[in-house]
């Protein structure tokens, strides 16, 4: 479809359109594919005419009603004809019009309609009807007469150059609209990069895996069911469970998060399903639960992994039944929550170790996302340094920030135990040690990620001494950068190793290469 208001705005067709009433004095008219005319209101008084006809046809009712027929007849021809234009046989009875067609891709959007003009001088009684005819439709005959008399005779060579004029505005009208479609097509498609590419809410990402994730994100958006988002720390699992909730029938209601871990059992009995008063010391006066904050809502149960067996049995209850008894109580509640759970433990071995309840696992593993690793999507790297730095210096306040290229390296090739949290992290820090420079040296990277992989060639390892000493300072750094690179994933890292699990154990503990310790020492993250 045509965009025929714009093309009043488009100064090539207006000048077209001054051109031909300044020699030809005619008058332009869009019709478009179902016959309608939609560049001339009747009700607009302030309209100029350039034909000398039309300025008598037009503002009568009944005069105006043939002009209007004889555009959509017109119309119907250009509709069934493959000619570029055609003359068409005036409403009046004496004048001429040129009909050029609108088509693009062999589709036919409508004609340009160019009033009037006369191909020869017109017989005496073909005037006499015609002036008959007006004054039938309330036009004063005089009038008539000279309006026909100023119409201009066009010779072979002016009509031709007539024609080509009226055909130009035909195709302009196609050229903008072709390039509008373009111009839209690029914008869908940048809108479509932007929008499933790069980003998913404050998601950021436009690797393979994020893709993939992206993808499961919209197939979930509209379900009810569980959730369970596994991960690495810091992998982004608590910004999915948001992206699914605040794009979900939801999200009019409460998005509510419960940290598993962070309560023993009994408070966390009381946390999730609410209390009743004198129901255990403490225990003052009647207190909803999380579940019932999350009705209608969802409720993200974080480190799910850290749940008590206790507790796990409540939990499979309510997700089962829907209904929750608060502690203390004897009343069931019913509760309509929706429940998306993470954690970045290994729940299936887990289960298989008989620490987690195989039932609830299969209740809340109805739909599983897992979200990749930093290091396995290291394609992101860029996109995500760039969208922390504008953040930082945004919030900072400060001019936007670039990273040297020897610091881009250098952050690419780290392995980020840590994942998208640490990268945050470390962005953050370098803004603020950077001070009023724009440009941040690798130099200002922590010492993890400035020696990253210079540890990883044997250089630096001595060369002389006892060879026992050297074998060992090498066993040693390659268990602890292994540690760093795995995030203490022993049994992954055992099998990188060809060791055992229970002797990587061992080397750990004679090492001393303890995580606790290591942070503190400010080796890890
Ligand atoms: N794809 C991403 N794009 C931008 N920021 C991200 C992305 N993923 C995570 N983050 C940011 O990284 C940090 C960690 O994310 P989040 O808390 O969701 O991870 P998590 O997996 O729940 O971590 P943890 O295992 O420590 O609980 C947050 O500040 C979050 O905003
Ligand atoms: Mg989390």
């Amino acid at each position: 479809m045509i965009n025929w208001e714009e093309l009043k705005h488009i100064h090539v067709i207006r000048k077209l359109e001054g051109i031909l009433a300044q020699w030809f004095h005619t008058e332009i008219f869009f019709v478009d594919e179902r016959g309608a005319v939609r560049n001339y209101d009747p009700l607009d008084r302030q309209r100029e005419f350039k034909n000398p006809l039309s300025a008598h046809l037009l503002p009568k009712e009944k005069s105006r009603a043939w002009i209007m027929k004889s555009m959509a007849e017109a119309n119907e021809k250009a509709f069934k004809t493959e000619a570029p234009h055609f003359v068409w046989e005036g409403p009046a009875g004496v004048e001429s019009v040129l009909v050029s067609r609108i088509s693009i891709d062999n589709e036919f959007l409508g004609s340009v309609y160019a009033y009037s003009f006369l191909e020869t001088e017109i017989p005496q009684e073909k005037r006499v009807a015609a002036r008959k005819k007006a004054e039938e439709a309330g036009i004063d005959g005089e009038d008539f007469d000279q309006a026909v008399g100023k119409l201009r005779v066009l010779s072979e060579g002016e009509r031709k150059y007539f024609y080509e004029l009226v055909d130009l505005v035909a195709q302009e009208i196609v050229a903008f609209h072709t390039e509008i479609g373009k111009r839209e097509d690029r914008i869908k498609n940048l809108n479509h990069q932007l929008g499933t590419r790069y980003s998913y809410d404050s998601m950021i990402g436009k690797s393979k895996p994020m893709q993939d994730l992206y993808g499961m994100l919209d197939k979930i958006k509209n379900s009810e069911s569980t959730v369970l988002v596994q991960g690495e720390n810091g992998t982004g699992k608590e910004l999915i469970a948001k992206a699914i909730h605040y794009n979900s029938p939801r999200k009019e209601s409460q998005f509510v998060t419960v940290n598993c871990s962070a309560f023993n059992e009994n408070l966390l009995d009381s946390e999730l399903f609410g209390h009743v008063r004198g129901s255990f010391t403490g225990a003052v006066k009647d207190k909803k639960g999380l579940f019932e904050a999350a009705d209608k809502g969802t409720l993200f149960l974080d480190e799910i992994g850290d749940m008590s067996p206790t507790m796990q049995v409540k939990l499979l209850r309510v997700l089962q039944e829907g209904t929750l008894t608060p502690v203390g109580g004897t009343d069931q509640k019913k509760v309509d929550v929706r429940v998306v759970a993470a954690t970045n433990k290994d729940l299936k071995e887990m289960v298989e170790h008989g620490t987690f309840r195989e039932d609830l696992y299969y209740r809340i593993n109805v739909i599983n996302l897992v979200v990749p690793p930093l290091r396995e999507r290291k394609e992101d790297i860029p996109i995500l340094v760039e969208h922390f730095l504008n953040r930082g210096c945004k919030e900072k306040g400060v001019a936007l920030k670039s990273l040297a290229k020897r610091a881009i390296e250098k952050i690419f090739d780290y392995t980020w135990p840590g994942n998208i949290r640490e990268l945050e992290n470390e962005v953050e820090r370098i803004i603020v040690l950077s001070g009023d420079d724009a440009r941040i040296p690798a130099e200002l990277l922590s010492q993890r990620i400035r020696e990253h992989g210079e540890n990883s060639k044997v250089q630096g390892v001595r060369v002389a001494g006892k060879l026992k000493d050297a074998l060992e300072e090498l066993e040693k750094t390659m268990i602890k950068e292994g540690l760093r690179r795995t995030n203490w994933n022993k049994s992954r890292l055992a099998k990188e190793l060809g060791i055992s699990r229970a002797g990587l154990i061992m080397k750990v503990e004679k090492y001393d290469l303890d995580k606790r310790k290591l942070m503190r020492a400010g080796e890890v993250a």
